[in-house]
């Protein structure tokens, strides 16, 4: 409703300025911009601070997926970034000397103010926005689960998991710090999940890299209407030849960058950018991430195998009144990690796959990544024991702190006997054995077929994104 009353004031504006003769200027309507830039999102303006307790019923049980905290670029997203300097300089000169372009004053000023400088150290690091999201995160999810969290803390009740890329060691060491003490090392130790050469044979593993290959959205970028974004904003920034797909990358990254890291900030480059243009590149990430990492391929749905496996485990243990299971399990990994995670477990599936033609029709998809995985975006699985009703076992799934609610649960809630029958396969002693990289189309044996088992899964966890 929002975004509509603000495309029909664009509109009013845009009509107001052709009828006055003048030249319409552009700038952003400050009022309402977009701000879901896919799975670079900043956390703050996604994550559901509501929270009710389920009547009758007390958790006892909390297992955790969280994506490390809002991060600097990387080195090469830093690179294309700091090309913008000069870019930058050439729109100046575009809009001052040769009286091309369309900015109005204040904005082309305000690109003018624009610098970014990343201290090599810190690239691909966490931010302080990061850790503050950590922190909170924590603090929160300490007061709403208070009953199963104000157990003894020691290594038997409490579990934390990281990979060992420094940002996500980073994000599960701030978290760890608010919600078990600063001391927390002395009881609840951070456990390594090792990135060593079991895990590096994904890349060369067939029918991943073919969905990398094959992928829906390089077609997407070459789909007119992408190409007549491209060609919209170079007319926009005075240009009379239609500047890279590049460049228009550059400038989305550092727009989304920008607004994650000073969060009050509305950056310069995402003023340059209508509505529509966001949301067409917001299709393109998640897109990307389609084939990348989610749906799009079958082989990623069985790379969250054995965090499901695990997950089941502990649930079932609960339900069966185990008392030899820790209170809560945390773990932290990359975006890849969460979203298989997702995967196995059904989360965010939508009825029809995104592909490069239905972009319209996907307006209301599931599989957006802005809601599902932002900075420090996480998966939540709570056992519940209750008083009243049918039955004595529930589990409630959050995404980003909100009821998930998962269809055939009631109103998030689901039973237990529900989850355990859906996801009954996991527990199976070879649950996980899936040959998840042999590549059965061309199983006529031409090949020596990759085999990997069971460790190859939790590879795309480790997988920098
Ligand atoms: C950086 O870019 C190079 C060349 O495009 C690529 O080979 C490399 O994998 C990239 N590194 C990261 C961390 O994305
Ligand atoms: C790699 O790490 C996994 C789990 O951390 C472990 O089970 C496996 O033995 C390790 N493999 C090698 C070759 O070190
Ligand atoms: C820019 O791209 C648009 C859309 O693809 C195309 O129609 C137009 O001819 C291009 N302009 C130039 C100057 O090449
Ligand atoms: C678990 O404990 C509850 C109450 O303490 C009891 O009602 C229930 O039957 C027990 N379940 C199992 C599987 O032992």
């Amino acid at each position: 409703m929002k975004g509509q009353s603000s495309r029909i004031l664009l509109l009013l504006a845009f009509l107001s300025a052709s009828l006055t003769g003048g030249d319409s200027c552009y700038e952003p309507m400050d009022s309402d911009p977009y701000l879901y830039f896919s799975h670079k999102t900043a956390y703050q303006l996604i994550f559901n601070s509501k929270f009710k307790p389920v009547p009758y019923c007390r958790p006892t049980f909390v297992w955790m997926f969280i994506r490390s905290g809002t991060s600097y670029p990387n080195t090469n997203e830093s690179l294309a970034i700091r090309q913008l300097h000069q870019f930058k300089d050439r729109v100046i000169k575009n809009h001052e000397e040769r009286r091309n372009g369309n900015l109005c004053r204040h904005v082309l000023d305000s690109l003018k103010r624009w610098e970014f400088e990343v201290n090599p150290t810190s690239e691909d690091d966490i931010s302080p926005q990061g850790r503050m999201d950590m922190q909170l995160l924590a603090r929160r999810t300490k007061d709403k689960m208070s009953e199963v969290l104000v157990k003894e803390i020691n290594k038997n009740t409490f579990k934390i998991y990281a990979s060992e890329d420094r940002k996500v060691m980073n994000s599960a060491e701030e978290f760890s710090k608010t919600m078990f003490g600063d001391d927390f090392r002395y009881k609840v130790p951070i456990e390594k999940v090792q990135s060593n050469s079991s895990f590096i044979g994904l890349e060369s593993c067939p029918k991943w890299t073919d969905a990398i290959q094959n992928s829906e959205a390089s077609l997407f970028r070459k789909s007119p209407e992408y190409m007549d974004m491209v060609s919209q904003i170079s007319k926009r920034l005075g240009f009379l030849e239609n500047i890279t797909d590049s460049i228009v990358q550059a400038m989305y990254e550092s727009c989304r960058y920008n607004k994650a890291l000073v969060i009050e900030s509305y950056p310069a480059w995402c003023g340059l950018f209508t509505r529509q243009e966001l949301q067409l590149l917001e299709y393109y990430e998640d897109l990307d991430y389609y084939y990348k990492y989610g749906y799009g391929s079958e082989i990623n749905t069985k790379v969250g195998c054995p965090i499901a496996k695990e997950l089941m485990g502990y649930l079932s243990a609960v339900a069966k009144n185990d008392s030899d299971r820790p209170s809560a399990v945390f773990r932290f990994g990359s975006s890849a990690g969460l979203l298989t995670t997702l995967l196995a477990l059904e989360v965010a599936k939508d009825p029809v796959p995104l592909t490069h033609y239905n972009y319209h029709a996907q307006y209301r998809r599931q599989w957006r990544m802005s809601q599902v995985d932002p900075f420090s975006g996480n998966f939540a699985a709570v056992f519940y024991k209750c008083d009243q009703g049918d039955e004595e076992n529930k589990v409630m799934f959050y995404l980003n702190e909100g009821v998930y609610d998962y269809p055939g649960c009631n109103v998030g809630l689901c039973s237990w006997k529900f989850i355990e029958n859906k996801f009954r396969h996991y527990l199976r002693p070879d649950g996980c054995n899936d040959e998840v990289c042999r590549d059965r189309s061309r199983a006529s044996g031409v090949r020596s077929a990759v085999w990997v088992v069971a460790l190859i899964p939790i590879a795309l966890a480790y997988l920098r994104v």
